[in-house]
């Protein structure tokens, strides 16, 4: 299969326009097995994916070194890995992200878990809006360039002023935001300022956590380390992250009006990962796969014809009438 590239922000360098999402294969997502986990990576590598996204925190470290040992196994020509950090700083408050040495340390972990000696590219970890008032704390992030630690930095955010605020800082290279058929509102004026500025946008959670595969029912089960089944309040990190903070009722309600403009022979998976890549300033979207039966499913969906002014249109419509009052002036 060949996915289509698209620059990297000002870093030079190109990737494929649908990433790996390397959350689920570290934890936090019911069981996968590491036989499930590797064969989702190689599927989506095999179809053309240069851009994995992970973190320190996903299975305490499991997520980078499944990546490590993937890409040893497999040789060649290396993918851009994005990593995270900060959410092991205990308390995760702003002030934790001015200590240099615990953000130095985290950075050595992260090299040793990925078996590099400099990581491409390393995301604050949706810190605190306080912390993008700390220029200290991107003053150190310069520092670890310098030093070869790290090639590039940038931020995973929760909140559109977030991003706004952080593409203020001149080596901020990324920003990684939730943005999917349930969550727009970083088009209508962040995603101009990052293009404006030449900044790499991530799209993440482009499924909703798997709403918008359309899979889902009101009896869908989840297993009790599922954060679909321990976050959905909220209660061990933002709400936002789960079903993208829509209220399971009202984002099943959506997904079923939805369902009419799925063409004939994709999913509604390939249909919300298409509508993401109708955006220019998204530079790669990162599904979250399990398996590999999903990653190639969804690499697949870059190859869906563009849709129709109609159906951005009837998209947009459900979003408004049902979905932005939940979220739009949330995050
Ligand atoms: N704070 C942050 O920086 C942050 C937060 C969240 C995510 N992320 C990043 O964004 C990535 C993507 O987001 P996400 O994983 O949370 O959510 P997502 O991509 O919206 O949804 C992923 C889930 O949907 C289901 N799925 C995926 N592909 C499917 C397919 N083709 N058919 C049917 N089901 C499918 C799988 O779960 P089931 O099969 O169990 O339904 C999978 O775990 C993460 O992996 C991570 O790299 C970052």
């Amino acid at each position: 299969m060949t996915l289509s590239q698209r620059e990297f922000g000002r870093t030079g360098w190109n990737v494929s326009e649908i990433g790996f999402g390397a959350w689920a294969i570290g934890g936090s997502w019911g069981g996968v097995g590491e036989d499930d986990a590797k064969a989702a990576l190689n599927a989506a590598l095999d179809n053309g994916v240069t851009f994995i996204d992970t973190a320190d925190v996903y299975g305490d470290g499991r997520s980078e070194r499944i990546i490590r040992d993937v890409l040893r196994e497999r040789g060649g020509e290396r993918p851009i890995v994005a990593t995270k950090l900060g959410r092991r700083l205990d308390p995760h408050v702003a002030q934790a992200y001015t200590n240099r040495q615990a953000l130095a340390g985290f950075i050595d972990r992260s090299l040793s878990n990925l078996g590099v000696d400099t990581l491409d590219l390393v995301q604050l970890h949706c810190p605190p809006t306080e912390v993008y008032y700390y220029p200290e704390v991107f003053e150190a992030m310069d520092e670890f360039v310098a030093a070869g630690k790290i090639r590039f930095y940038g931020v995973s955010v929760e909140k559109v002023e977030e991003a706004l605020k952080a593409i203020e800082y001149p080596n901020v290279m990324s920003v990684q935001i939730i943005y999917n058929m349930f969550r727009q509102r970083p088009a209508d004026l962040f995603f101009r300022q990052a293009q404006k500025k030449k900044v790499a946008v991530i799209a993440r959670v482009p499924l909703a956590s798997g709403m918008l595969t359309g899979k889902l029912s009101a009896d869908s089960v989840f297993a009790a380390d599922d954060h679909r089944a321990f976050n959905r309040h909220g209660e061990a990190f933002d709400v936002g992250e789960t079903f993208s903070g829509v209220p399971y009722d009202i984002a099943l309600q959506a997904v079923d009006e939805l369902r009419s403009l799925v063409p004939v022979d994709a999913s509604m998976a390939q249909l919300a990962l298409r509508w993401i890549l109708m955006e220019d300033a998204v530079t790669v979207v990162i599904p979250g796969s399990k398996n590999a039966t999903q990653a190639m499913s969804n690499v697949a969906g870059a190859n869906l014809a563009p849709l129709s002014v109609e159906a951005m249109q009837r998209v947009r419509e459900v979003y408004e009438r049902l979905i932005a009052p939940q979220v739009h002036q949330r995050w």
